[in-house]
């Protein structure tokens, strides 16, 4: 049966556009039933209309408190009745209530080799370390921010002349466009759990570290 999927966004949307095709393509066994952004404005909301895909916008500022704010996502959620959420540059903390909600049911892709620079800027804060790799993270997430177990990360060497918004294209290129959409495709198979002591598991087995480029290359597809 096909998995049902939300996705929460706030901005451009270019993960989401390859959730979208993953599923036209039946790559990811699923259906996306949902596309909830914070922001009107969202390109993203653009993307899911053209691909017949409901869209819902709760504006973060219209409620008095982060609770309140989270306490409506998850009603508008509820009515979509997602198997699991995915977090596609969205760009809000969650309340633990929301998180607890959707334990072990929901997914974020981070811009970084976590835990490496968790939060925001993380491109120039690579630059600013002198590291001389970068990449992407797709863990799931629990109340510590951007410190939830990891399932995959790709990287690439940084090149002396990629200032901040270089590095931005390319980690959005050479890694998130590839790496979400092979883990929304696992957990749509219902092949990708976390445990209750955060251990992460794919087809039965645990990942002692997070799964590579490499890997999806090879076995793990
Ligand atoms: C991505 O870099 C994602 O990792 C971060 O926000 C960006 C979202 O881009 N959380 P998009 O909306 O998917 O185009």
């Amino acid at each position: 049966m096909s998995a049902r999927i939300a996705v929460l966004i706030s901005g451009e949307g270019r993960n989401l556009q390859a959730l979208i095709e993953a599923c036209a393509a039946q790559r990811i066994d699923g259906e996306i039933v949902l596309v909830l952004s914070n922001r009107a404005q969202a390109r993203g909301l653009l993307r899911a209309q053209q691909a017949g895909i409901a869209t819902a916008t709760l504006a973060h500022r219209d409620y008095a408190s982060r609770e309140d704010f989270d306490a409506a996502m998850l009603r508008v959620l509820a009515e979509a009745r997602p198997d699991f959420v995915v977090l596609a540059g969205f760009m809000r903390i969650l309340t633990p209530a929301f998180i607890r909600a959707y334990a072990g049911r929901l997914l974020n892709i981070h811009p970084s080799l976590l835990p490496r620079h968790p939060g925001l800027n993380t491109h120039q804060a690579v630059i600013d370390a002198g590291e001389t790799e970068h990449g992407a993270t797709v863990h799931f997430v629990t109340e510590e921010l951007d410190g939830g177990p990891r399932i995959i990360q790709g990287q690439f060497k940084r090149r002396i002349e990629d200032d901040a918004e270089a590095l931005a294209e390319r980690v959005m290129q050479e890694v998130e466009l590839k790496i979400y959409p092979q883990a929304v495709a696992w957990m749509a198979r219902g092949e990708l759990t976390m445990a209750d002591d955060g251990r992460v598991s794919l087809r039965g087995k645990m990942l002692g570290e997070p799964l590579s480029l490499t890997d999806l290359e090879t076995e793990f597809r």
